[in-house]
């Protein structure tokens, strides 16, 4: 068995513990207090949150996607496959140590998707990037976490809460979609969109594009 190799760590701020980067032969992982927040082999439904959402999404020129955070830019390079040149794609990402390894270590995984002119980043918590502007977003991509029941940042409870829906829910233009990717399903997060006004699909994804591994959920929910 090939060992794991340590290519870099940061601390990050308000977490106890470090974010590490590692790489065993072609496979790279990042981890946070010691959990696994990212396998490079493993990316099926980090995709399908996107490609599910842009099919989806009805307005189909001038559009502009939030997603949050940038993980290993699987998500954003789907949502760059299946939009528009005219598209503007910001990702925001809580923790600058993971943008700087997008570009010096993983871009070449999901091809180099921060290099394509129709994204910008913004570092900081997407939580605070939604609750800037009103009737912006064509769409949001939440995939920051383990889902609704959060685990690894405990903040992050705050997005998925009903004050983080109606922020949320402002922030996306008539006919916008809220995706939320989630490890396991909720039926409580499912009825919270409904009482922030959405209208909800819940989509069971596997892990691997192979269509093997784990099953995860995607909620898409419709600002009417
Ligand atoms: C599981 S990874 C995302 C994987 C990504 N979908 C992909 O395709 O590789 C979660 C990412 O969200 C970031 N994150 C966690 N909480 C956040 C927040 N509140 N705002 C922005 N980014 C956050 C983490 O640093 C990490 O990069």
């Amino acid at each position: 068995m090939i060992p794991w190799e340590e290519l870099d760590r940061s601390e990050v701020s308000g977490h106890e513990g470090e974010i590490t980067l590692r790489k065993r032969d072609t496979e790279f992982s990042i981890r946070i207090a010691g959990k696994e927040l990212m396998n490079s082999r493993r990316h099926g439904s980090e995709d399908a949150l996107a490609e599910l959402t842009c099919r989806r999404i009805k307005r189909k020129s001038g559009l502009r996607i939030l997603i949050g955070g940038l993980g290993m830019g699987y998500t954003l390079a789907a949502a760059l496959e299946n939009s528009e040149p005219n598209t503007r794609i910001t990702v925001s990402e809580l923790i600058p140590a993971v943008v700087r390894w997008n570009r010096e270590y993983l871009g070449h995984l999901a091809g180099m998707p921060l290099d394509d002119s129709r994204v910008s980043v913004e570092e900081e918590d997407v939580g605070e990037t939604i609750r800037k502007r009103k009737f912006i977003w064509d769409a949001i991509l939440l995939d920051v976490d383990n889902g609704p029941d959060g685990l690894a940042r405990k903040a992050n409870d705050r997005l998925y809460g009903r004050a983080g829906l109606r922020a949320s829910f402002s922030a996306l233009r008539p006919g916008g979609i809220l995706a939320v990717w989630s490890s396991g399903s909720d039926e409580a997060f499912t009825r919270r969109l409904k009482q922030c006004g959405f209208q909800t699909e819940t989509i069971t994804v596997r892990a691997r594009k192979s269509g093997k591994g784990g099953r995860h959920i995607i909620w898409l929910a419709g600002k009417p």
